[in-house]
């Protein structure tokens, strides 16, 4: 079974790619295949409400959208993690879910596959668990399983995340949970 990562920072080698190559890397080492889509380095329009995925089932707009759909496809489940930005996720991330209505439109291609949210800010309490409930929306709206950590809402962190322990551990504990009911769904 496959776990997709996505960070939705534009910062290249940033907290949040720290955070998806460590959930990765321990889905990697719980036998998990994994896949990585990193926004620093995409080039996602936000929709602009053509209609034309209603109509047509495909969307006109050309950019780095269709290697998206095709990972977002491929995954069973689907770790997300944002830098807060004003309290909620990043213009890039909320373009992807927004263009992802195509897949919606597909017959609602994300039903069913396991989901779960980790936030970077750079405060203590800047708006985390806010941005992961932003992520768990869009999650639903797709028919997706929402998962948290085992006992709150995903994984909660402040920068430099590499020194915030307690928030390294709502990250593992994210992922943890993920395998663990990945394992359930396999039995
Ligand atoms: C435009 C902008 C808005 C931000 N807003 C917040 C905020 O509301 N709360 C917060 O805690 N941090 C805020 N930050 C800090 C980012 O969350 C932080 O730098 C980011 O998570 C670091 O992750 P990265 O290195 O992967 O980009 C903001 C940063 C930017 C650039």
């Amino acid at each position: 079974m496959k776990i997709l990562g996505i960070s939705g920072s534009p910062v290249e080698n940033g907290n949040n790619e720290i955070l998806i190559n460590k959930v990765l890397h321990i889905a990697e080492n719980r036998n998990f295949e994994t896949d990585k889509l990193l926004l620093s380095s995409c080039n996602i329009s936000p929709c602009n409400a053509c209609d034309a995925c209603r109509d047509n089932d495909t969307c006109p707009i050309e950019d780095d959208m269709d290697g998206v759909y095709a990972k977002l496809k491929q995954a069973d489940a689907i770790i997300v993690s944002s830098p807060v930005y004003f309290g909620g996720m990043t213009g890039q991330l909320k373009c992807l879910f927004d263009r992802s209505v195509l897949l919606r439109r597909q017959g609602f291609a994300l039903n069913n596959k396991l989901g779960a949210a980790i936030a970077v800010g750079g405060s203590r309490n800047g708006g985390q668990e806010k941005t992961i409930q932003t992520i768990h929306d869009c999650m639903h709206v797709h028919g997706m399983i929402v998962i948290g950590d085992g006992g709150h809402f995903g994984g909660t962190s402040q920068k430099p995340v590499v020194e915030d322990d307690v928030g390294m551990k709502t990250v593992e504990d994210t992922i943890n949970k993920m395998c663990d009911v990945l394992q359930m769904l396999k039995q």
